[in-house]
């Protein structure tokens, strides 16, 4: 027993003493490389920062209405604000999250959502370019019609909606402002959710859940995507084109399962146990009272597959549990899943 404690205590001074020189290190020297994550307080964002503090780089997140400690509250829409920012952040890198990402609030809103998803983006990606840092801006499937997929990152494209027309815009001024930039189109996302109406993936619980009979899209062909791995193909790409100047425009990734917002709820069903016959697959194409939504825009990823980035595949019952387990009423799976 002495002698444990005395490895305990030997082991927190050791702590200690690393903490230490972490602190001199940031304070005397600072080379771990600076990321500036906008939208860090929204859905992808969180998992970036997330990922990037798990890497040696120090973060710098900024969030706007949701900004919490740790964070910086930074309206981007306020040119003066992102001028100061930068100069007060200095960051190597830029990983560009923010956006007005809901179709339909797009669709309502589109001056709102012009202002972050493309000048936003246009004058980021001007300091970045004046300051050489690396900008990566996240794009979406949305700016291909889904006529003909899958789409390679060279495919024309053609958005059906608002929101996918303010994102293409967007990756021209990234582009136009700063023709280093890299750019990740991804699809729908989900992830760690604070509430599961913040993803249209997540959302899909709460049909799941109340066992009342409820029709479910069957005819838009999706890719659930998981935001962890979209992080980490951030961060690896980052440290790629750090290296390599080759690396730079336009990627694709995507989860690798096709399924339609009624495939998603059976598939959450029979995760977690749970009876899934109270799901209707609708087939008639929904009425045209909310945004239009490509049919199947499904992303070819070879490009970024040829970058050999070590990212393992998942499976969306699995990730999906580690995302829903929260939200659960059966306390069994707190207890067997994950302690
Ligand atoms: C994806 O793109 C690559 C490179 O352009 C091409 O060789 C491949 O055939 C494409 N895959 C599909 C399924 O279209």
């Amino acid at each position: 027993m002495f002698y444990l404690g005395f490895n305990v205590n030997f082991m927190s001074l050791f702590l200690f003493k690393i903490k230490c020189v972490c602190v001199v290190r940031s304070v005397m020297m600072d080379p771990s490389p600076r990321v500036l994550v906008t939208g860090a307080t929204g859905l992808l964002g969180r998992a970036m920062c997330k990922e990037f503090e798990g890497s040696d780089w120090t973060i710098i997140g900024t969030g706007n209405s949701r900004a919490k400690p740790r964070l910086l509250s930074c309206d981007l829409t306020d040119e003066a604000a992102v001028r100061r920012l930068l100069s007060d952040s200095k960051p190597h890198v830029i990983v560009h999250c923010a956006a007005e990402r809901r179709p339909d609030v797009v669709e309502r809103h589109p001056e709102a959502a012009a202002n972050l998803n493309v000048h936003a983006t246009a004058l980021l990606a001007s300091l970045a370019a004046a300051s050489g840092a690396l900008f990566l801006y996240i794009s979406t499937d949305y700016v291909f019609d889904g006529r003909n997929p899958p789409y390679g990152e060279d495919d024309a494209p053609n958005p059906l909606n608002v929101y996918g027309k303010s994102k293409l815009q967007g990756e021209r001024e990234a582009l136009r402002h700063c023709p280093g930039a890299l750019i990740l189109r991804v699809p729908v996302l989900y992830g760690e959710v604070t509430s599961v109406t913040e993803s249209a993936v997540t959302c899909l619980w709460l049909n799941v859940e109340s066992e009342e009979i409820s029709a479910l899209d069957h005819t838009q062909q999706k890719f659930p995507t998981d935001t962890r791995q979209v992080a980490a193909v951030c961060r690896r790409l980052c440290e790629r084109a750090r290296q390599d100047s080759s690396v730079r425009g336009v990627f694709h990734f995507s989860g690798n399962e096709q399924m339609t917002k009624y495939q998603m709820g059976v598939a959450m069903a029979q995760a977690f146990d749970l009876p899934s016959n109270h799901l209707i697959p609708l087939t008639e194409q929904p009425a045209a009272a909310s945004a239009h939504r490509p049919i199947n825009s499904q992303l070819n990823c070879s490009r970024l597959q040829l970058l050999n980035l070590g990212i393992e595949p998942t499976t969306f019952s699995s990730s999906i549990v580690e995302c829903l387990w929260p939200f659960t009423a059966d306390r069994r799976w707190r207890q067997t899943v994950f302690h």
